[in-house]
């Protein structure tokens, strides 16, 4: 391998979020998503010559960025679009809280899976907005959303339809027909769909591939907002750096016109750090991907050999979601920190019985990890 993804790296006197929670506890960090990887060189390359320069006044999206994006989109997923629906955030979450408040009213509701990466929830909540919930179920070990269990409960309030695919928690990389349905699910509700792909480089099962749901059709890209960021594929979350694209001008009018003045431009690094992500990253990627699917394998194997564990693996992301209902523990999240796995609980996501594990992290300190976990299962009996 060219790069190296066993190197240690120290974070945890670094700033960074996920090492400092525990401090010097001994407890490894398998919550928040961000890998524990150095990003790839040509990003830190070009940051270097960006920082060199020495100027950080107010910056502009280049048209050679803008071309990327519609040059990526066209070349990975035979998705057309114009440069101009796309839109430069500094988050995804950002971009999922500017949907609820641009695209529904007090009285409107939202629909999302659950469980689902918190700010589905959040984003929901804080705007004041109900949020109608189709559960995940499994399917031939692939978690998915039955929106057929949501339906008798829509009132027609119901606006905007919430989608993360590749999917978190659960992994799950949408199909085509499986899009379809969600498709028709909006068409016969008229809801607008805001499509979380933020994991979508980060495809694991050899032999599926990730599809936007806005690529479907005219009709699935006009009633959509797309949210995309080199950010978990490349590990630059801390600089903040994404897209919403969204093609119908109407929508994109109104979104723009709700972040004015309160959403600040994406910062000059960001900016230069995803251009290098997308134009010269994907060796790297490609790499990482063999990586993490090693880990994958190697932690769905582990956690699936231990009583009252069970763990899809997951299509993609480097988040597993641990069943633990089997442990009837009052929180497996508390059960396992007492053992030394930080690991983020279900309950956030909508799920008790739940715990989230990151392996986006060293292959040694994984096996650290599954060694914690057989002491704390050992520790039951
Ligand atoms: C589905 C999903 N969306 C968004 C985010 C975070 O996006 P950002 O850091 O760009 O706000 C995450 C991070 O874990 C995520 O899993």
């Amino acid at each position: 391998m060219a790069f190296d993804f066993d190197q240690p790296i120290d974070r945890r006197h670094s700033d960074s979020l996920k090492w400092q929670k525990y401090g010097d506890r001994d407890i490894l960090p398998l919550w928040i998503a961000d890998t524990d990887f150095h990003a790839a060189p040509c990003i830190t390359d070009a940051l270097q010559q960006r920082i060199k320069h020495g100027v950080f006044g107010y910056g502009v999206i280049s048209n050679q960025l803008k071309a990327l994006v519609v040059e990526r989109m066209a070349s990975r997923y035979q998705w057309q679009i114009a440069a101009e629906s796309v839109v430069f955030l500094p988050g995804v979450v950002c971009g999922l809280n500017l949907c609820v408040r641009a695209f529904t009213k007090p009285q409107q509701s939202t629909l999302a899976p659950t469980p689902v990466y918190p700010p589905f929830r959040t984003a929901s909540a804080m705007a004041e907005r109900t949020q109608l919930t189709a559960p995940l179920r499994l399917s031939q070990q692939r978690w998915l959303a039955d929106w057929d269990a949501v339906a008798p409960q829509l009132t027609g309030a119901e606006k905007l339809l919430m989608l993360c695919n590749p999917m978190n928690p659960g992994g799950t990389v949408y199909r085509r027909d499986e899009l379809q349905a969600q498709l028709q699910f909006a068409q016969r509700h008229d809801l607008l769909v805001c499509s979380d792909e933020i994991h979508c480089d980060l495809v694991l099962e050899p032999g599926v591939e990730h599809i936007p749901f806005a690529s479907l059709s005219e009709d699935a890209a006009q009633r959509s907002i797309t949210l995309m960021s080199p950010s978990k594929s490349f590990n630059i979350a801390g600089l903040g750096a994404s897209v919403a694209i969204i093609p119908n001008p109407q929508l994109r009018a109104r979104f723009q016109q709700m972040a004015k003045g309160i959403v600040p431009d994406a910062n000059v690094l960001a900016l230069v750090a995803c251009d290098a992500a997308w134009r010269n990253g994907q060796p790297w990627l490609d790499e990482q991907l063999v990586y993490l699917r090693a880990n994958r394998d190697r932690l769905s194997t582990h956690i699936n050999a231990l009583p009252g564990l069970h763990m899809v693996t997951p299509e993609a992301t480097f988040l597993g979601w641990i069943d633990a209902r089997e442990l009837n523990l009052a929180s497996p999240a508390k059960f396992f920190e007492q053992h030394g796995l930080g690991l983020t609980a279900g309950t956030d996501f909508g799920d008790p019985g739940f715990v989230r594990i990151n392996f986006g992290c060293r292959r040694a300190l994984l096996e650290q990890a599954l060694q914690r976990f057989t002491r704390a299962i050992n520790a039951l009996s």
